[in-house]
């Protein structure tokens, strides 16, 4: 077994205790840092930054390197899947992620590739190994994945959709090819995270950006159930460890009861339900990851600390917390503001667990 020298995050995430509550960030490695731009501009573009594994190590390390987090996350996307399945992923400036052959109809749907993690997907697992050995046991890395559900809104969209037309429309229509659309992409992202695990990925989390744009009924046939074929594929112990895994329905704040019998370790929350209610309701049965709204981050560092020691106090004493925000932490904050939330979750958390 590897030896970890902060291992906080992962003992969270199995509701073991821990002298003080965990924190990390989603989108930690981004915009905001002036570092990050740099090596962006360096690579040239943010696919060639994900696709140079020691570009991507090095944007990784970056935010570890100014804050005292409690886990690193992979710099990668969750588009490198449909991209490896032949839709062609480009980001154009400033309208986000596209695709050049998006998914029509159904023949396009059995055309798609099952890539492969050697070869198509080798640059993913290249960077995950690189990022092991450059953290040498500093803290834990998560691996991750979107959800089928969401891989396939935009994969169908053609890229991000304000109202999800086109991929309603199919899940509408013709719910049958939707089926075999979201069957395909669970597969790959089985293999895709069994194989980031195997390359040293200690924790995975499933990002379902937008599971909350679907009905109850839907959510449950469209999204959640996808999760669960995954986890239920996931290789659940590596290097003599358990590797949780995180499920993480924005805007599915509704739903945690379903999601929490779905096998996943932990839930994350987006920052619209008090986490003190969500504790209520799924009790000891998951861990929950949240939730502060990333906005707050524009807020003074005295009303920064203020919320985290509301959300700390209503989640109360105990395990099963790991701390981060709702979503992930915009583009145009200010990176100190970073530092105060973190640092103020370590110091006002240990009351907590004592
Ligand atoms: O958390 C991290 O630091 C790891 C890196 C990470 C990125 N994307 C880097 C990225 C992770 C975990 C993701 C996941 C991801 N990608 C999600 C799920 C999480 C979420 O935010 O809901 C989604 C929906 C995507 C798809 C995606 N990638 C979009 C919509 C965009 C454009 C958004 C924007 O802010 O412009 C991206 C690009 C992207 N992925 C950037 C980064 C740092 C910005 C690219 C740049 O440098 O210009």
């Amino acid at each position: 077994m590897t030896n970890l020298k902060n291992d906080r995050f992962l003992k969270a995430l199995l509701g073991e205790p821990v002298d003080m509550t965990p924190v990390w960030m989603m989108r930690q490695a981004g915009r905001y840092l002036p570092e990050y731009k740099a090596t962006r501009k360096k690579a040239g573009n943010f696919l060639k930054l994900c696709k140079t594994p020691e570009l991507a190590t090095e944007v990784t390390i970056q935010p570890l390197e100014r804050f005292d987090l409690d886990a690193a996350i992979l710099f990668s996307d969750i588009l490198t899947i449909p991209d490896a399945m032949g839709l062609g992923l480009y980001f154009s400036e400033g309208e986000g992620p596209r695709f050049e052959r998006p998914i029509q109809n159904e023949n396009d749907i059995k055309n798609l590739i099952i890539p492969t993690m050697d070869e198509d997907l080798g640059y993913v697992m290249a960077a995950v190994s690189m990022i092991r050995r450059e953290l040498d046991g500093r803290v834990p890395l998560i691996g991750f994945s979107g959800s089928p559900w969401t891989l396939a809104t935009y994969m169908v969209e053609g890229g991000s959709s304000k109202d999800f037309s086109k991929v309603k429309g199919m899940l509408y229509e013709n719910p049958k090819a939707m089926h075999m659309l979201l069957d395909k992409i669970a597969d790959s992202v089985i293999d895709y995270l069994n194989a980031q695990i195997e390359h040293g990925a200690q924790a995975v989390m499933i990002f379902d950006t937008w599971g909350g744009a679907l009905t109850t009924r839907d959510y449950n046939e469209f999204s959640l159930n996808y999760m669960k074929k995954i986890i239920s594929g996931l290789k659940r112990e590596n290097d003599g460890r358990r590797v949780p895994v995180t499920i993480f329905s924005k805007g599915g704040c509704q739903w945690l009861e379903a999601q929490a019998e779905s096998g996943a370790d932990c839930l994350g929350l987006d920052w619209t339900i008090d986490i003190g209610l969500a504790r209520n309701r799924v009790g000891n049965k998951v861990a929950l990851q949240g939730n502060m709204d990333p906005s707050m981050l524009y807020a003074s560092p005295e009303r920064i600390r203020e919320e985290v020691a509301f959300i700390l106090e209503s989640f109360g004493k105990g395990n099963g917390h790991v701390f981060n925000l709702g979503h992930g932490i915009h583009q145009h904050v200010n990176p100190d503001n970073a530092k105060v939330f973190i640092d103020a979750v370590h110091e006002l958390s240990k009351p907590y667990h004592s």
